[in-house]
């Protein structure tokens, strides 16, 4: 069997990469695709093959399929460029007639009013329309995305958002890679899988944070456009800043809690805590 991961070099893929071989699977097996040289060698001193192709190029990712039995594809990180990429990426599968087509999507993809669902609703649709047998791991939020704010919560004492008492169904990259392995041995995997750990609001995130800091810690709601302002003020990109404000009213809107059960099914334990994971951190 040839199981071939895209994105294989990032913080996702490299946990993808090392859950299948933790899981069983003979390196020689495993053909990680990614861009970066660097990584892409870290991953070849694993023993599986490595593939440098980029989601532009068609023919090599065309190369890169011949033979596959099953594709997990993890979505681009070039948010807004994503539609023509994911559509060469899902040609080159359907071309190739790969068994199956595992992608990384969000939570609700076909009705979550976030703007970074666009691309993976598009994406999806593309998968359905190419016809081939597919699985879609619908992952919430990383729960990295706050467990690397761990510094900045401790210097600001606070949490800001725009999620109200929204909940997120957040899990670490690691839980989220080892269901994606999961699923991809797995002989006949669900369509749909919508991904999460325990939820929890901002408000309980920031009491978490206290708790694990030995620190008072306040969640501060704002408006998507004062929390924008804050973000862009703290040096992230106007676009970027954007689009996490947006997240958040999404997170207020539900959009980004799921109910625990597909992921502890593919797990077969409970995912990692938010209380775990910060500590861990820390
Ligand atoms: N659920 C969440 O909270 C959350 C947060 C952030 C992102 N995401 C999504 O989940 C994906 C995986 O997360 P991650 O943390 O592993 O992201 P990451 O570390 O940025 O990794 C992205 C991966 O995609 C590859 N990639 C990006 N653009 C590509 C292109 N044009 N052609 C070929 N490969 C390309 C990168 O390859 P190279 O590194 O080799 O260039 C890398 O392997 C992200 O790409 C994004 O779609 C989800």
């Amino acid at each position: 069997m040839s199981l071939v991961v895209t994105g294989a070099t990032g913080h996702l893929g490299r946990h993808v990469i090392a859950a299948l071989l933790d899981q069983g699977v003979p390196a020689d097996q495993v053909v990680a695709l990614g861009r970066d040289e660097e990584r892409l060698a870290g991953l070849a001193a694993l023993g599986v093959t490595t593939r440098q192709v980029d989601y532009a190029d068609a023919e090599g990712l065309a190369a890169a399929f011949a033979g596959a039995d099953r594709v997990l594809f993890i979505s681009g990180s070039e948010v807004g460029q994503r539609l023509p990429q994911h559509q060469n990426v899902v040609d080159a599968a359907r071309s190739a007639g790969v068994g199956l087509l595992a992608y990384t999507s969000i939570p609700h993809a076909d009705t979550s009013g976030l703007a970074l669902a666009v691309e993976h609703r598009a994406t999806e649709e593309a998968i359905l329309a190419s016809g081939l047998p597919h699985t879609f791991l619908r992952n919430s939020w990383y729960l990295e995305n706050y467990t690397d704010q761990l510094p900045t919560y401790a210097e600001h004492g606070t949490v800001l958002g725009a999620a109200r008492d929204g909940r997120v169904s957040a899990a670490t990259r690691a839980d989220f890679a080892v269901a994606a392995a999961a699923a991809l041995l797995l002989e006949q995997p669900k369509a749909v899988y919508e991904l999460g750990g325990a939820g929890f609001s901002l408000e309980e995130l920031a009491t978490t944070v206290g708790e694990v800091l030995g620190k008072e810690v306040t969640y501060t709601d704002l408006p998507a456009d004062e929390l924008t302002a804050a973000l862009v003020g703290a040096g992230l990109p106007e676009p970027f800043a954007a689009t996490l404000a947006d997240a958040d009213l999404g997170l207020a809107r539900g959009e980004l809690y799921v109910e625990p059960t597909d992921l502890e099914e593919l797990l077969g334990r409970p995912a990692t805590s938010l209380e775990d994971a910060l500590r861990a951190a820390l």
